[in-house]
């Protein structure tokens, strides 16, 4: 069927935003959000306040040469100052079987850490136990973002898991890859 010139195109059906809506609303493009399919991370510093950490799923390659990533982390969140002062951050990819660890560590501020098994890596900032991959970085900038500051680190050291299945979180829901 040809297309008609003087009939408009249908609305897209999932379309939540009005045409003139001045700012989409947090909720509404958080929620499209979640149809971005992402893998899940705790990113983690070491400071002498102790260790800090939180699940992410903001996490970037940025560049291949020089090698860079980036994460998110909101401006209110607990563990904003020791990420904004730490030496090193340590990003670990969690494996499916890993939810527990997603959810502990996106709850706000305590101890997350009682019982979980990590090494410190580089800069201080531990490496969680049986992640599929980790990342230890140094810091190269804090960009403030509206509400979040991108932090940008070059990685220092890589290690990965070939075999192991990564957690994912899609639509508001944490799941294993199936195969
Ligand atoms: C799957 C998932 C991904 C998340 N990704 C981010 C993220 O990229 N940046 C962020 O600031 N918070 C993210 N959060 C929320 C933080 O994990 C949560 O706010 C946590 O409490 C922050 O820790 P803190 O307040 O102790 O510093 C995510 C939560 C979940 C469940």
């Amino acid at each position: 069927m040809q297309a008609s010139a003087d009939r408009a195109l249908p609305t897209h059906p999932q379309c939540a935003t009005p045409p003139g809506t001045p700012q989409v609303p947090a909720l509404q493009l958080r929620t499209a959000m979640g149809s971005f399919a992402t893998g899940v991370t705790v990113v983690t510093c070491g400071t002498d306040q102790g260790l800090f950490g939180f699940t992410a799923n903001s996490f970037q390659c940025v560049s291949l040469e020089p090698p860079l990533v980036s994460f998110c982390l909101a401006k209110d969140a607990w563990s904003i100052a020791a990420f904004a002062g730490a030496a090193g951050y340590a990003v670990s990819v969690l494996a499916a079987g890993q939810q527990d660890l997603a959810l502990r560590f996106s709850r706000r501020g305590g101890d997350k850490w009682a019982g979980v098994d990590y090494h410190v890596g580089h800069g201080g900032a531990p490496v969680l136990s049986d992640s599929i991959a980790s990342f230890e970085c140094s810091p190269v900038s804090a960009i403030e973002a509206g509400d979040h500051l991108i932090f940008l680190a070059r990685v220092e050291r890589v290690c990965h898991r070939e075999l192991a299945q990564p957690l994912l979180f899609f639509r508001g829901q944490l799941s294993g890859a199936s195969a």
